[in-house]
């Protein structure tokens, strides 16, 4: 026996370190059919990780005070060695893990991933998405600009809709009348502990679910169903490592590509990663005059704008916009299909889903405009559309035309 095999012998006898490479890794069996819409799981992961390092970096020199926090930002950007590389992959990530999470969760939603027995994977999958629109929104304070600033009153002002409760609950939030210096002290302190916790928290128990009840396919088939009889392998199972590590690397070296090419010649994106009011330091007495949030949220933003106040509130939108996203939560038990990939599904679920992602990204386009009429009755239609994808799910599902499923996976 060699000194290596002695010592991992020694650790295994103390914590259960082989046995857990191999349950996770070398003789964790994924179906060998993963397509290119498997990479963005590593991905969100690779970015996670991405944006604690360079989180922590940016703290380093940032300071959370609404006399210092500007000009900190632009000391990173311009006198700390490396600071502006770490401030742009840091922004550059934030949006950057909503484009693969939003691509994670298509995939999800094509091959009926979210359904039995994945629901509670699904279910994780919503936490994250709503922890990471509030590390989004807290995070976009920091820097202290216009945009951080108005973005915030915007967004903090809306709770004072709820009735009864919501001009103290705003308040409560804020820890003020206006968002002030104890604001930014508070989402500082949410941005960089308490929500990094609450997502890796959140990712640990999506992937021990994951791997309590395997990966779902292209095809939709479950791949325990067929095992060999002595091995108790599944049939159409690899070893997630060594052939998913490295096609997962594969993954990784093109989305660095890409994500190289805006960090260095484009970070602003244009205005959609980084907004050009955000470069003005915040100034209270002043209100910019198109406050837009950044893209990631503006479906949800022009669900908010489309409903009519009522009696002079906003409460009916903001309840459209917190339903829009509770809605994802049940989507296991709305969707009655006897098959769970779109590859295997009938026209009508095809129509819906193609039909749903024309009034998602509608919706992402109209919330980055200026309210108008035409934008207005734009987003009514897109909305309901949103909604009925939801509702009606359980009657167009039961009664799609659907093709057989394949006895093992394909391809
Ligand atoms: C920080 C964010 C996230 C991370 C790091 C993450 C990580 C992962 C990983 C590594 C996998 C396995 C690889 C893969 O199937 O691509 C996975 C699977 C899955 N995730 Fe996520 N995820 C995140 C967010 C979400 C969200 C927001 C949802 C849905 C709302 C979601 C739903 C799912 C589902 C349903 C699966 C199983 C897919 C299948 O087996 O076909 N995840 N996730």
């Amino acid at each position: 026996m060699s000194a290596l095999q002695k010592m991992m012998g020694w650790v295994d006898d103390r914590f259960p370190l082989t046995a857990t490479y191999k349950a996770h890794l070398s003789e964790y069996y994924a179906p060998k059919n993963f397509n290119f819409w498997y990479f963005f799981g590593s991905l969100a992961l690779l970015v996670l990780v991405m944006q604690i390092v360079t989180g922590i970096f940016l703290t380093m020199n940032y300071k959370p005070d609404s006399m210092l926090a500007f000009a900190s930002v632009e000391y990173i950007m311009r006198d700390v060695d490396w600071g502006w590389l770490i401030r742009y992959m840091h922004s550059t990530g934030a949006s950057m893990f909503f484009v693969v999470v939003y691509l994670h969760m298509f995939r999800g939603l094509m091959y009926g991933s979210y359904r039995k027995p994945r629901e509670l994977i699904w279910i994780f999958g919503v936490l994250i998405y709503l922890a990471l629109m509030a590390e989004a929104f807290l995070g976009y304070l920091l820097p202290w600009g216009q945009m951080s600033y108005w973005g915030a009153q915007v967004i903090v002002n809306l709770f004072s809709a709820v009735p009864f409760v919501g001009e103290d609950l705003s308040l409560w939030i804020r820890g003020d009348y206006v968002i002030s210096d104890a604001t930014l002290n508070r989402f500082f302190a949410f941005h960089v502990i308490a929500l990094p916790l609450v997502l890796i928290a959140l990712v640990a128990v999506h992937l021990v679910a994951l791997h309590e009840v395997g990966s779902n396919n292209p095809d939709g088939i479950e791949i325990k169903k067929k095992k060999d009889p002595v091995t108790h392998i599944p049939l159409d199972g690899i070893p997630f490592h060594p052939y998913y590590t490295v096609k997962d690397i594969v993954g990784v070296i093109v989305f660095l590509m890409v994500f190289s090419a805006i960090v260095f010649f484009g970070p602003t994106m244009g205005g959609y990663f980084l907004e050009s009011n955000n470069f003005i330091p915040a100034d209270p007495l002043k209100t910019p005059p198109h406050i837009a949030p950044l893209w990631y949220f503006t479906p949800f933003y022009a669900i908010l704008r489309a409903v009519p106040p009522m009696f002079g509130s906003q409460f009916p939108g903001v309840v459209a916009m917190g339903l829009s996203i509770v809605l994802l939560f049940f989507l296991p038990w709305l969707d009655r299909g006897k098959v769970k990939s779109i590859r295997y599904r009938g026209p009508i679920y095809k129509f819906a889903l193609a039909l749903f992602i024309v009034a998602f990204v509608g919706l992402g386009y109209l919330g980055l405009l200026p309210p108008s009429p035409v934008a207005t009755i734009l987003a009514q239609t897109f909305s309901v559309i949103y909604f009925l994808f939801f509702l009606l799910m359980p009657w167009y599902t039961s009664i799609d035309k659907t093709k057989p499923e394949p006895e093992r996976v394909t391809g």
